[in-house]
């Protein structure tokens, strides 16, 4: 199991070795925004693989769609974010729990009893104006969630794809929000990213997809590796409930500042197709063949965030151990998630060695997203491959040169195996993904499970 790590040690690492810096640092920074470097965007782009991957790619009702961040102003106004946004709000600094200032709850949050911020009148939105002089400009928002985009695009989806119900719309992109209290590093950010499904089901049909859905994607988590010891879910009670949803679950993980959310999944009923037809004058509902009935489909939503979930990957896959009479600092990330797959390590800069190694590496980095590092000893490369999660170290030696054979070391049990160099692509792409396969000197393999 790995070490439970602080928030100071993530934030350490990720600067130090390219996962995340503060947004415009060299100005100061910039309050609650982050840039992702070499690693991170890799990090995030294999999340949301994994997400597009189970969501859309492995299954024959869901497809995808990419919408505007800018939208009709008249979206917000449907979707009851302009005016359920406005009122004076209160947020409680511990566990982020939003309350109307104006309900009298005194000074405490009704939830855990935490301190409140002051009152402020608040809508979460970004504001900005559409064309060239601000004066006459229309003012639009940048959107809080691309949920929206999903709904106004109901009709367009089911137009071109014909699909029956149920089905579900997936989208991957940027939201934004004016948080009151942002922080936590990239947890609460006031620009993120999310991963969104719509899932359009017929009307009683919708607490057994809700069911569906939690099952599905808690165990999407696990899959991935995180620990099911720092994973739960839990129901939202009626007054946490937002005023779309009729049910909700959040997947909690456990981070350095304890349970909060990953992921929420909600029943949010036919209210937004309802909201969407009554402010756009427009038919958005399904027409059932069978029945020969027009149905306002209702929906179910697993909504993640890209952010979030690095975090907790990050934090899940922290370890520190004695090796060799040092401390070792691993992430063990899941090969997919990882941003390095594979480094080509050459044991030193030998003249002779180093066109072997550049060989190698040129014959992996087409497959899979490999580094070339010939500079300090061979054991603190290792350390810093391990240090960035990269699952597999390939060794190019003098024995190299006369057997063609490299080494194959592995990040979490640090075990070694030699192979020949001919079928090093075929045994990393079998080991990443999964499969247990033993290589037999001299060119034999064997494949397991
Ligand atoms: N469409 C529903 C919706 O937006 P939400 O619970 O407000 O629901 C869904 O957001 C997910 O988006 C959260 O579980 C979280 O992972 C992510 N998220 C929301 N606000 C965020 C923020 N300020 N910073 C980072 N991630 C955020």
């Amino acid at each position: 199991m790995s070490t439970r790590v602080d928030m100071d040690k993530i934030v350490s690492l990720c600067k130090r070795r390219g996962f995340i810096f503060q947004s415009s640092e060299i100005y100061g920074g910039l309050g609650s925004c982050w840039d992702y470097g070499p690693l991170g965007v890799e990090l995030k782009r294999n999340i949301k693989e994994a997400w597009w991957r189970s969501m859309v790619q492995e299954r024959d009702n869901i497809v995808g769609l990419d919408a505007a961040i800018l939208m009709h102003p008249q979206t917000w106004q449907a979707s009851g974010h302009l005016e359920g946004f406005i009122d004076p709000l209160v947020e409680c600094k511990s566990c982020h729990l939003r309350w109307r200032a104006d309900e009298g709850r005194g000074k405490n949050c009704p939830h855990c009893g935490g301190e409140l911020t002051e009152p402020r009148l608040f809508n979460l939105m970004f504001k900005t104006f559409m064309g060239p002089v601000e004066e006459e400009a229309s003012v639009v928002y940048l959107r809080p969630e691309t949920a929206q985009g999903i709904f106004v695009n109901f009709s367009n989806v089911l137009a071109c794809t014909r699909k029956k119900l149920p089905f579900g719309i997936a989208q991957i992109g940027k939201a934004f929000r004016n948080e009151i209290t942002p922080g936590n590093f990239i947890f609460r950010t006031r620009e993120f990213e999310q991963m969104e499904m719509e899932f359009f089901v017929k009307p009683g049909s919708d607490e057994e997809w809700l069911n569906y859905w939690l099952e599905e994607r808690f165990n999407w988590y696990l899959r991935l590796g995180i620990n099911q010891d720092n994973l739960r879910l839990r129901r939202h009670s009626q007054e946490e409930l937002a005023h779309y949803a009729r049910d909700c679950y959040d997947i909690e993980y456990l981070f350095p500042m304890g349970w909060a959310e990953l992921e929420g999944i909600a029943n949010r009923t036919d209210f937004d197709l309802v909201q969407h037809s009554h402010y756009s004058g427009k038919e958005l509902s399904y027409f059932e063949e069978e029945s020969e009935q027009r149905i306002l489909p209702y929906i179910i939503e697993p909504s993640a965030g890209v952010d979030r979930s690095a975090l907790a990957f990050l934090i899940d896959a922290y370890d520190e151990e004695l090796a060799e009479g040092e401390t070792r600092v691993v992430l063990r990330l899941s090969p997919s998630l990882a941003p390095v797959k594979v480094a080509v390590l050459p044991l030193s800069r030998n003249e002779r060695l180093v066109p072997l190694a550049k060989e190698v590496y040129t014959q992996l980095r087409g497959s899979f997203m490999t580094q070339y590092n010939d500079s300090q000893s061979i054991g603190r490369r290792y350390r810093r491959q391990d240090e960035i999660g990269t699952p597999f170290c390939v060794t190019v030696d003098f024995l190299s040169l006369e057997d063609h054979q490299a080494t194959i070391r592995e990040r979490d049990t640090m075990k070694q195996i030699r192979v020949p160099i001919e079928v090093l692509k075929a045994t990393l792409a079998a080991k990443l993904s999964g499969e247990s396969i033993e290589v037999l000197p001299p060119g034999g393999m064997i494949w397991r499970g």
